[in-house]
């Protein structure tokens, strides 16, 4: 073999891996800037769908990923920013809408409606009780979030 010809294929490694990089960058998650939350988990909704900023809740109020996307390893969160986002129903695939509560804890636990709930009413409840004059508006009402419809 040629000097000549290793030359020319070690070029065409390299453009090579230079393509599939970009290939795989371009494979990343992509989210939309606002998520219309209806899960397909239910089939007969009892409440109007949930409309949810997820770039303003990222990028104003700058909440961190690991306050909503999770995986759990021996108790901890072990997921990180670039790793897969799966739906929260993926794993979240109890779902009792009526008693939910009365549910075993291991099954609670996996609920959808208590995921949501604990998650979104959850943080909304406690910044409101810590700073009422700050958080006065954010939802913690059943109407704020499920508007009536239309
Ligand atoms: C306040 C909560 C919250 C924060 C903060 C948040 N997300 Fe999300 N994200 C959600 C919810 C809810 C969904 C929709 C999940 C579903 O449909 O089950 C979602 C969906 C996504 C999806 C789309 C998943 C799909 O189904 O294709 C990606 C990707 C994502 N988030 C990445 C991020 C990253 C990266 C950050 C931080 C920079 C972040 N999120 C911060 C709540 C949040
Ligand atoms: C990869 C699987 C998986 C995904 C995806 C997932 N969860 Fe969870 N989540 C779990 C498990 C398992 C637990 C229970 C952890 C424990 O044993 O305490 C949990 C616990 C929770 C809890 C209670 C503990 C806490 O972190 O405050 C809430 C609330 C919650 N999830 C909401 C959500 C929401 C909202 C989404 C979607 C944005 C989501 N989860 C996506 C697996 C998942
Ligand atoms: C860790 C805290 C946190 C979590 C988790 C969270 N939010 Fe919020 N949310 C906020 C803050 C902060 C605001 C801004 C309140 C203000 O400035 O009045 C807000 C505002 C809102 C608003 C009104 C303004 C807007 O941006 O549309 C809606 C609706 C809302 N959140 C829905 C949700 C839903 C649905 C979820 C769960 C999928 C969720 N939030 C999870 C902190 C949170
Ligand atoms: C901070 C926002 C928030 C508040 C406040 C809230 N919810 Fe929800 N709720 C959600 C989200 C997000 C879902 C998931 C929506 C979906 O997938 O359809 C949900 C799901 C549900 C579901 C199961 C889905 C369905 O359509 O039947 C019921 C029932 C429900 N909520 C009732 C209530 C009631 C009653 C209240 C007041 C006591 C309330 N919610 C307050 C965010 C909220």
């Amino acid at each position: 073999m040629g000097k000549r010809f290793l030359t020319v294929l070690a070029i065409a490694v390299l453009m090579c891996s230079v393509a599939f990089l970009g290939l795989s960058g371009a494979a990343e998650q992509k989210v939309p800037a606002v998520i219309v939350i209806k899960s397909t988990l239910w089939k007969d909704h009892t409440k109007s769908a949930v409309t949810f900023d997820h770039k303003k809740h990222q990028e104003d109020y700058k909440i961190k990923c690991t306050e909503c996307h999770h995986v759990y390893k021996d108790g901890k969160n072990v997921w990180k920013q670039g790793d897969e986002v799966k739906k929260c129903q993926d794993c979240h695939n109890e779902p009792t809408i009526k008693g939910e509560k009365k549910l075993p804890k291991d099954k609670q636990k996996l609920n959808l409606k208590i995921a949501f709930h604990d998650n979104c009413q959850g943080c909304h409840k406690e910044l409101k009780k810590k700073d009422k004059a700050k958080y006065g508006k954010i939802p913690t009402t059943c109407i704020q979030c499920h508007p009536k419809e239309k």
